[in-house]
């Protein structure tokens, strides 16, 4: 018999994890299924990145390291807030953690109290609502459709604040979307945000070399807000570094301070080798930053003109991210050989198992009547994944 806390009992199990497990369940039974459910690179980490890590092991980094992480590995953190953002940070206002993921827990346990809200844009990334409930606070989401390019304005933001606000989560460039707030946008919010001194910004940046506009924009940047936003990010998406879990936050010193504490009882600090390649990371050659880019944002363009020839998915051009988040409500009350299409879960489910193509249901993100797919993989994955859901999709009457 199931016995867990009330505090498990409300947290739902990560839906793009499930189906990740699903792919991989079809393909273990011989299946050739195309996963674009992941939300990860494809590529390999660089080379000499992998080498610091090496050379680590070898230097016998395999001590508990500081709870926020390496004074090092720190260091190269605010010299790189420094040369890409042109934000000044100390060291001690730098905590690292086991990825992004958990730096925005960390977050959210450190500074939301029961009942405290948190003001959310929806579609958001599936983790942001389980963390706040974990935290005893109660989310407050803010829809932005597809035809406002999924990002929020200001006079809904202004809406949606209350006294109990505490924190307000912003993502760009968006997973799942591929939105990404231009910086008159997040000035914009930031005006808004002005006005509420109570209200801790999180600005979740994990994605921020993934960006085919430009130089990369954080809500930081303005210096009304500059004593209460956290910036979240690491080495997972732009270093090709997800399984290593390096992720940090760059905040305000009490909210470090407050993490620090946390993390302290918690998990300690993060792998001690996966630090050494992080700050190589960071200090090293930055060129492979801007290969995968490049890579992404050629694919980014591959896929948007590949969905264009399936007019019942309705999309917004992403700028940033490796997703596309089509509105794929066209085909609700259609079916095919029993199988109806009722929402997007069924919509997913039936691509993977008639197209063997996995991809996510938007309801895990807030927004129901989109699908989510990944093009972290190969052109040839990419165009074969697009002609098998041609066939599947216009199958659906
Ligand atoms: C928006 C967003 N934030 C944070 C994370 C977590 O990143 P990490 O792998 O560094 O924990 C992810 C990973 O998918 C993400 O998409």
């Amino acid at each position: 018999m199931s016995n867990v806390s009330e505090r498990l009992a409300a947290l739902s199990p990560s839906e793009t994890l499930a189906m990740s497990q699903k792919s991989n369940e079809l393909k273990a039974k011989g299946v050739d299924v195309i996963n674009l459910s992941v939300g990860e690179p494809d590529f390999n980490t660089p080379e000499h990145i992998k080498q610091a890590a090496k050379e680590a092991v070898d230097r016998n980094f395999s001590f508990y390291s500081p709870v926020p992480g390496y004074p090092a590995l720190r260091q190269a953190i605010c010299e790189k807030l420094q040369r890409e953002n042109g934000l000044s940070y100390s060291p001690d206002q730098i905590v690292c953690s086991n990825g992004a993921k958990q730096a925005v827990c960390n977050v959210l346990l450190a500074v939301v109290s029961r009942g405290d809200e948190v003001i959310i844009p929806a579609p958001y990334w599936v983790s942001y609502p389980e963390m706040v409930t974990l935290a005893d606070g109660h989310s407050v989401i803010v829809p932005a459709g597809i035809e406002q390019d999924f990002k929020i304005t200001p006079a809904q933001l202004e809406a949606a604040i209350t006294p109990r606000s505490k924190a307000f989560i912003l993502c760009s460039p968006s997973n799942p979307t591929g939105s990404v707030y231009s910086r008159e946008e997040l000035e914009a919010l930031a005006s808004v945000l002005a006005k509420h001194p109570q209200i801790i910004i999180i600005s979740d940046e994990i994605y921020e070399h993934i960006n085919y506009l430009g130089a990369h924009q954080s809500i930081a940047q303005f210096s009304s807000l500059r004593d209460r936003v956290v910036v979240v990010n690491g080495v997972s998406k732009g270093y090709a570094m997800t399984g290593w879990r390096i992720g940090w936050i760059a905040a305000p010193k009490w909210i470090a301070s407050a993490c620090n504490t946390l993390q302290g009882q918690y998990t300690s600090g993060p792998c001690s080798v996966a630090q050494k390649a992080a700050e190589a990371a960071y200090t090293g050659d930055q060129s492979c930053v801007e290969e995968m880019r490049c890579a992404f944002e050629r694919r980014r363009n591959l896929v948007v003109e590949l969905i264009s020839r399936i007019p019942g998915l309705k999309l917004n051009e992403p700028h940033g991210a490796f997703y596309i988040f089509p509105d794929c409500s066209h085909y609700f009350g259609k079916s095919y050989k029993g199988m109806s299409i009722r929402n997007s879960s069924d919509l997913a489910m039936y691509l993977l198992e008639e197209a063997h193509v996995a991809c996510v249901a938007g309801a895990a993100f807030g927004a129901p009547d989109c699908i989510r797919m990944s093009y972290a993989t190969s052109d040839e994955n990419l165009k074969k994944a697009f002609e098998r859901m041609v066939t599947a999709l216009a199958n659906l009457s």
